[in-house]
């Protein structure tokens, strides 16, 4: 087998991305790369220097300069930060400005990984066009705001259905609708309704394609 196995899965927010991509990392021996916390990155280290509402050239120069230690950020995942990197997300000089850390990623995995699995928007269409293995994970709003809720409680964190459902339609809205990069399943992805399915039943999908891809390589 030649070149970096790449797994690309794409999908809306909480739908299960970054659960599943740690599976598949774990059980294939892959690297994985979380591309939402760069620009969960970008919109910490912006919300950190006083620009919540940031002009693309400060967003970009903020991406230029991402301190890797920041995506380690337990703050990464607050709900302001969350907001802020999808507005960010939406200019096209910040997309450029994380487009080859994510490319060199998938290309050449660190620690010697012979693949990896990288989860985004914008993954198996504009990133690893040529990836073998695109997935694109759905599931209802009504099913990703109750994951959400049942997260936050079970971290005994403040948790109003009603306000993360409201936020997860504004993000969907934003995260589609941008005319760079819009959230879309590529072409060739294996389409993933995870509404009414459980973890394990999503792995299980995802592994038999997965290997009747390294299989159809070899
Ligand atoms: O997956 P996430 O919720 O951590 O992503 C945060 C935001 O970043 C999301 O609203 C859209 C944006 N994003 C993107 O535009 N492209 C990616 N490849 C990953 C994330």
């Amino acid at each position: 087998m030649s070149g970096s196995f790449i797994v690309a899965i794409d999908g809306p927010a909480a739908a299960g991305k970054g659960t599943l991509a740690r599976l598949i990392a774990d059980y294939f021996g892959l690297a994985y790369l979380d591309t939402g916390a760069l620009y969960r990155g970008v919109a910490l280290s912006l919300i950190e220097a006083g620009l919540t509402a940031p002009t693309e050239a400060e967003a970009a120069a903020a991406a230029l300069n991402l301190d890797p230690g920041l995506l380690q950020s337990p703050d990464l995942r607050r709900e302001d930060v969350g907001n802020l990197a999808s507005v960010v997300a939406a200019m096209p000089a910040v997309r450029a400005a994380l487009d080859s850390f994510q490319r060199n990623f998938a290309a050449r995995p660190p620690g010697g990984a012979p693949g990896a699995v990288v989860d985004g928007r914008d993954i198996g269409t504009v990133i690893c066009p040529g990836a073998p293995v695109k997935l694109f994970l759905t599931a209802s709003v009504a099913a990703r705001a109750a994951r959400r809720f049942l997260e936050l409680q079970a971290k005994a964190r403040p948790a109003d259905l009603a306000q993360i459902t409201a936020e997860i339609e504004a993000r969907d809205a934003r995260d589609a609708s941008r005319a760079t990069a819009p959230l879309k399943a590529a072409e060739d992805a294996h389409l993933m309704d995870t509404s009414n399915l459980s973890i394990d039943e999503v792995f299980a999908r995802a592994k038999t394609i997965i290997e009747t891809a390294r299989q159809t390589r070899t």
